[in-house]
């Protein structure tokens, strides 16, 4: 089925003013203390590189790279990583830092797998949170927005590859 972007859900401005409070938020939480910023790729890169320039205190970053299986708009909570950290988390303040919180199996499986290396501590910032689709309980620390139900594109968003350039937050449609 063709498919389009439809209404914007969250503007570019919105996105500016909320990544700044979540900068702001992290700073104060970590003001010296060299948190490790992990990316998860790809969907997180661009809320990942507006973060970090918002966070006014000394850190590190690094990557990961998953894969989940399924079909386009729904994971089927089988995590492969695909390209791992390239440091050690060992006694490190790690942040995880993901795109968006769907069922919740990707970032349980991160975060289980995270904890097998022993970071000093571990905290998870998501940029959205679709609460309702929720079928694993994980403890989100740091939250950009709740949406409802639909299927997001854009700021580092993809369906089947495309639209990840797109400056603002957008529902796919169906054309
Ligand atoms: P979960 O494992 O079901 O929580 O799915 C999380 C992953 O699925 C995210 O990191 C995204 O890569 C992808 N995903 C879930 N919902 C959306 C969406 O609405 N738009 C784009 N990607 C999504
Ligand atoms: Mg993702």
């Amino acid at each position: 089925m063709a498919h389009t972007v439809g209404r914007v859900l969250v503007t570019q401005d919105e996105l500016v003013q909320r990544v700044g409070e979540l900068g702001r938020a992290i700073a104060r939480d970590y003001p010296d203390q060299n948190p490790l910023l992990v990316c998860v790729l790809k969907g997180a890169v661009v809320f990942f590189a507006d973060l970090i320039r918002s966070i006014d205190a000394p850190l590190t970053t690094d990557f990961i790279s998953v894969s989940s299986y399924g079909t386009a708009s729904a994971s089927s909570g089988v995590v492969k990583i695909t390209s791992d950290l390239s440091i050690s988390i060992e006694d490190r303040d790690v942040i995880l830092v993901e795109d968006i919180i769907d069922s919740g199996r990707t970032i349980a499986y991160l975060k289980r797998n995270m904890l097998t290396r022993h970071p000093r501590s571990l905290r998870i910032c998501a940029l959205l949170d679709k609460v309702e689709r929720r079928e694993v309980d994980v403890d989100l620390d740091y939250v950009g927005f709740t949406i409802p139900n639909v299927f997001i594109v854009g700021y580092g968003m993809d369906y089947g590859g495309l639209y990840r350039n797109l400056p603002y937050l957008g529902a796919l449609e169906a054309a």
